[in-house]
């Protein structure tokens, strides 16, 4: 079962961030946050009414990932209340010949941005992958547009892959190119000029 145990980290300006896989209590704030996240970022994919916004259908889906070996859902929650700051979704792949490759997708709460829980979720999600029996190759999709996604991805080892152009379609007329890059997290496979990613010797309470 992919449950991730709770993870401390503290953010640079001292702030105590707990990492750890979501579970039903977490379903309303992860559902506000993710109408947030697509009324106020232009770098979603889903609109409003592509959301899952049923809270028995978001809970359901939400916590398949905690029962299914290759996958995993994470939240970044602060505070005695449990505020939800951001999330991450990981699966690997469904056939065997895609099992060494997973993906992802993360969001972190505006208000929240720039402060360490993105990295600190996606630190997390590398080390569960690092120790994962068949994943290698963490994999993502982003805007091209998305400059400080990009950067941050970068800054943590991501190599970029591939772009394809004109692969979101915002509306008539508009479209971004699509950029895939990818990290890989088991030592002595990493393609050259791809990066490996190295599990720090103790993933909780390090400064982000
Ligand atoms: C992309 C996203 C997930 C990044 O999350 P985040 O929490 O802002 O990421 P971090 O704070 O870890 O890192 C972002 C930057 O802040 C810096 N930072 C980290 N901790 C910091 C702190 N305490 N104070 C100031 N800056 C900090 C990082 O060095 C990084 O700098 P860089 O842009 O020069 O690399 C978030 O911006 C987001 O959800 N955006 C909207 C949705 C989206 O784009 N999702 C990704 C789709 S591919």
């Amino acid at each position: 079962m992919a449950i991730i145990s709770p993870i401390t980290r503290t953010l640079r300006d001292g702030t105590r961030l707990v990492v750890r896989s979501a579970d039903e209590a977490d379903a309303p704030g992860l559902i506000a946050l993710n109408e947030r996240m697509t009324r106020t970022s232009p770098h979603m994919l889903r609109d409003l009414e592509e959301q899952d916004r049923d809270p028995a259908e978001f809970c359901r889906v939400m916590l398949a990932h905690n029962v299914h070996p290759g996958k995993a859902f994470l939240v970044a929650v602060v505070g005695a209340g449990g505020e939800c700051a951001g999330r991450l979704a990981v699966r690997c792949g469904q056939w065997r010949r895609l099992a060494h490759r997973a993906e992802f997708g993360i969001s972190v709460d505006q208000p929240w941005r720039g402060r360490g829980v993105g990295s600190a979720l996606i630190s997390t999600m590398l080390d569960w992958a690092a120790a994962h029996p068949t994943i290698e190759k963490v994999c993502l999709s982003c805007f091209a547009t998305n400059v400080g996604a990009r950067r941050l991805y970068e800054r943590l080892g991501f190599i970029e892959e591939a772009v394809f152009p004109k692969h979101i379609r915002q509306g008539p007329g508009q479209y971004v190119d699509d950029v895939q890059m990818a990290i890989w997290v088991k030592a002595g496979i990493a393609p050259e000029g791809h990066t490996t990613w190295t599990v720090a010797p103790s993933a909780s309470d390090g400064p982000m």
